[in-house]
């Protein structure tokens, strides 16, 4: 096992764990599939051919039944690579796009330093606590209660109120100077320290641990910007601290999923109104960062932004960063809020139910990202749709389960058939209708469509006109893109076959019912000559 470090605060080897799984690390040495909870493969530490070896994502374990081996990221690569520890963790931190720091991870100065700040921040909570219930806070007091946050919300959030003026430079003048700098609570100007939080209603901003790192603080007097967040400090790093994290943690593991809306306010609404799974990324701004952290207990996401065009905006983003996570396991869906600006007013207007039924709502990802690229590129023009192809491909080229960016791209180029290419169908074919493929002819020619795009281009006036569904189920068959040609023209000149047929028949029919003999005899002539050409050409086709 690697060494266990119980440093207080953010640390490398947790950010490295934070950012890679388990299942990315073992799955590029060793084949894994997964089977219930756990990714099994063979064990690379012994000889066996039956696998035994099983991998934990949650846990972020593995472990082998077989020979008892046991561990982690860190010591995985270190005995499958022969490598100490600190190379182990630069090969790591190499894979999660993380630059090494330039000492040896916290040493005890830098250790005790952090502490001190978590301290700083947390006494200025218990200090913004007080205010909000001193006449000074009143006002503040006042706007919260308004907006629907009872005293015990104010109490488990640890919502406060920083005062006009210096309050936390005088209050805490005994502390050191470079503490209250370094927190970011207070600047250092002409006249002394100043604080930067005033006459704000304040939300602490807690890490993964419970500590408070940061604040955000809510103008009260209609003041731009509406709120306004601690600069990034050695304890808090804006794009990688989840809001309300530390609350959700134990929800998102066990509803099996998380929520992520667009405000604080809005989070804090949706966790105690039973969504407890429910976090927010600090401003609109998501990171990859911070879908890696949601992504630790499972990969099922609810994004639930604000109904307007800044959330749907955000909403698209969060599809593009979202995309690297997926799994075949994952289910990542997209809720729009509508009859509101935000789940906050949808709670306070409709409760708890409206708000259940646009999570229930939610679109699956599948579906969103054909929306939105339908919604974005001019899809009825050919220049259009190449835009928008190589939209979609850039997007699944993310995908980083190769299983699953296979069939997400059958799952597509069934709808770029069924949706974007209109094939006219002429005069001449539907003519004679002609009953419904089999089963079986059907499957093998969805399974052609999604396999080989070239032959749709080919091929799709006369595939239209089968009226077949080429959604859905895709059949593996084993058939290169030469035999599904020739498939494809063999069934063409059955069904013309088949029409040429049914035309004889008819004409003999009319010539009995005393139609023109010789324009019928003539056309017969015709059809039987077709019907010699169309035989010629099939048993060649089936010859070759
Ligand atoms: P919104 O503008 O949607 O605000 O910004 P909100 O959450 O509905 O705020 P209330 O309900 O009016 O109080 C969404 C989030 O974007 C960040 C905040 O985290 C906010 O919750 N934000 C917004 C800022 O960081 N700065 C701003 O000036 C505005
Ligand atoms: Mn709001």
């Amino acid at each position: 096992m690697a060494p266990k470090n119980n440093n207080f605060g953010n640390n490398f080897t947790d950010e490295i764990r934070n950012r890679l799984s388990i299942v990315d690390v073992v799955g590029r040495a060793v084949p894994l599939t997964r089977k219930g909870p756990n990714y099994w493969g063979c064990c690379p530490f012994h000889n066996e051919k039956t696998p035994s070896f099983s991998v934990n994502e949650d846990k972020g374990f593995y472990h082998c039944f077989g020979c008892g081996k046991h561990g982690d990221i860190f010591s995985f690569v270190m005995e499958t690579q022969h490598m100490d520890f600190i190379q182990a963790m630069k090969e790591l931190a190499d894979m999660a796009g993380l630059k090494m720091p330039e000492r040896n991870p916290r040493p005890a100065d830098v250790v005790q330093r952090e502490n001190a700040l978590f301290q700083v921040c947390d006494m200025a909570a218990t200090a913004y606590s007080e205010q909000l219930f001193t006449p000074d806070g009143a006002h503040a007091l006042e706007y919260v209660r308004g907006r629907g946050f009872t005293d015990e919300m104010i109490k488990k959030y640890r919502i406060g109120y920083a005062p006009k003026n210096k309050f936390i430079a005088t209050r805490f003048a005994d502390t050191k100077k470079e503490y209250l700098i370094g927190s970011g609570l207070c600047r250092s100007g002409d006249y002394g320290l100043y604080d930067f939080f005033r006459d704000k209603l304040m939300f602490p901003i807690f890490n993964a641990r419970g500590n408070i790192v940061a604040f955000s603080g809510r103008s009260l007097d209609g003041s731009e910007p509406k709120y306004i967040n601690t600069a990034d400090t050695e304890i808090f790093h804006k794009k990688q601290t989840v809001f309300g994290f530390n609350f959700a943690r134990d929800a998102i593991y066990k509803n099996n999923r998380s929520i992520v809306v667009e405000g604080q306010i809005d989070a804090i609404k949706m966790q105690v109104n039973g969504f407890p799974e429910t976090v927010a990324p600090l401003g609109t701004a998501l990171t990859e960062d911070h879908i890696a952290l949601l992504c630790k207990s499972n990969r099922n996401i609810t994004f639930c932004f604000d109904g307007d065009k800044a959330g749907y905006k955000a909403a698209q983003r969060a599809c593009g960063i979202v995309m690297p996570f997926l799994r075949d396991t994952s289910d990542v869906k997209f809720a729009f809020v509508s009859g509101g600006k935000d789940p906050d007013e949808i709670i306070k207007n409709g409760g708890v139910d409206a708000m259940q039924k646009i999570i229930d709502d939610a679109m699956p990802l599948v579906e969103f990202l054909w929306k939105i690229t339908n919604e974005n590129f001019v899809v009825s023009t050919p220049g259009g749709r190449v835009q928008a192809e190589k939209f979609l491909q850039a997007e699944l080229e993310k995908i980083q389960d190769v299983d699953l960016r296979r069939e997400m791209e059958k799952e597509y180029a069934g709808r770029k058939f069924n949706e974007w290419r209109k094939w006219k169908k002429t005069d001449d074919i539907v003519k004679i209708k002609l009953p419904d493929v089999d089963t079986l002819t059907r499957n093998t020619l969805v399974f052609i469509v999604n396999t080989y795009p070239e032959l749709v281009e080919r091929y799709g006036d006369f595939l239209a006109t089968l009226n077949i569904d080429f959604g859905g189920n895709v059949v593996d068959l084993s058939m290169d893109q030469a035999q599904a040609e020739k498939y494809i023209v063999s069934l063409k000149l059955q069904r013309y076959l088949e029409r040429l047929n049914i035309r004889k028949r008819e004409i003999t029919a009319q010539m009995l019912s005393g139609g023109d003999a010789d324009e019928l005899r003539a056309e017969m002539a015709g059809v039987d000559a077709d019907i010699q050409k169309a035989q010629a050409r099939l048993e060649a086709l089936v010859n070759i």
